[in-house]
């Protein structure tokens, strides 16, 4: 069921940023990064300007993230094939590209082009598919998820989490599917156009690293990139995660202290200044998440 537009979406919930009024702690991974930070100050070490993770360009990310296992995301429950199944994706801020390859095994994708600002992370996602495919190959994987998703479908149909058939997994080579490549999103251009562009938990690293200005360029430059009809999944992080990160850089420093628009504001503005025609709220997000653990919203908006 699409919303119209302005309207919340499937699950009725408001867009709200619990966070912004907590003070106590979360056990999100920025906060570790915060941790790590002062140990490396206290050190009198300087680490490169990407090491520094001032991207939100972490390393073993999905060991924090996903406690059960790569293959676990929660986030994968909540992806529909309509929107992956034969179309030409991209991702936005892939890292080590566990996300972008589950996605891929999950769906029959066209295409997926994965882009990320850390080279390092880039050569890590493409040996990651490299082992993904030799896995597949060899039909040992564990990670396979074409049993997965087929359990997910039936424990919850109604959320159309149907798998692609088994077979036309097998028979297209992923390597024919996912290509990574090293890219600064704010910076590259892209003739070519997407059906469906994801960019989970990225946006709070483009609004620390390029402002208020910035962060609506990077949504008209999405905008531009979709076709008409076309899909953003879109997973902004919490308010609150920005002050525990803004300390990573100059710069971020700099735009915190100037930003005015907050991660609440997003669903208004893409609807009514980018111009994105419907949103739907595939799952609620901040609420309760004082002591969850990456407890973000996933919002779809249409073109
Ligand atoms: C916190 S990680 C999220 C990874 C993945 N999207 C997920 O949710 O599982 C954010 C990623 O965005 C990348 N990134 C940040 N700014 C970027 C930019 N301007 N262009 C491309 N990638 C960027 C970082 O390098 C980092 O790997």
């Amino acid at each position: 069921m699409a919303a119209k537009e302005g309207d919340i979406g499937l699950h009725q919930v408001p867009f709200q940023d619990s966070s912004e009024s907590e003070s106590d702690n979360n056990d999100d991974i920025e906060i570790e990064s915060e941790k790590e930070e002062e140990k490396n100050q206290k050190k009198n070490q300087s680490p490169s300007p990407l090491s520094r993770r001032q991207y939100g360009n972490f390393r073993r990310y999905y060991e924090h993230r996903n406690e059960e296992g790569p293959e676990e995301d929660p986030r994968l429950e909540l992806l529909r094939k309509e929107w992956f199944e034969d179309k030409e994706c991209l991702d936005i801020g892939c890292n080590d590209g566990t996300l972008t390859i589950s996605i891929a095994k999950m769906f029959r994708c066209q295409s997926i082009l994965a882009i990320d600002i850390d080279p390092e992370l880039v050569e890590q996602a493409n040996l990651n598919l490299r082992d993904s495919c030799l896995l597949m190959q060899m039909g040992g994987s564990s990670e396979n998820n074409s049993d997965d998703s087929a359990q997910r479908a039936a424990a919850s149909p109604e959320k159309e989490v149907a798998p692609s058939e088994p077979s036309s997994l097998e028979k297209r080579n992923l390597l024919e599917v996912v290509t990574f490549k090293q890219e600064n999103f704010m910076e590259s251009q892209h003739p070519e156009l997407y059906d469906t562009v994801t960019c989970f938990s990225v946006t709070q690293w483009i609004h620390l690293n390029f402002g208020d200005q910035g962060l609506i360029t990077f949504f008209n430059k999405i905008w531009e990139v979709l076709r008409p009809g076309g899909v953003l999944l879109l997973e902004p992080q919490a308010w609150r995660s920005y002050s525990l990160n803004h300390y990573l850089s100059p710069v971020a420093k700099k735009n915190y202290s100037e930003i005015e628009i907050r991660p609440k504001d997003f669903q208004k503005i893409l609807l009514n200044k980018i111009g994105f025609r419907t949103v739907e709220h595939i799952n609620s997000g901040w609420i309760d998440a004082k002591h969850l653990r990456f407890n973000r919203p996933v919002l779809v908006f249409k073109k």
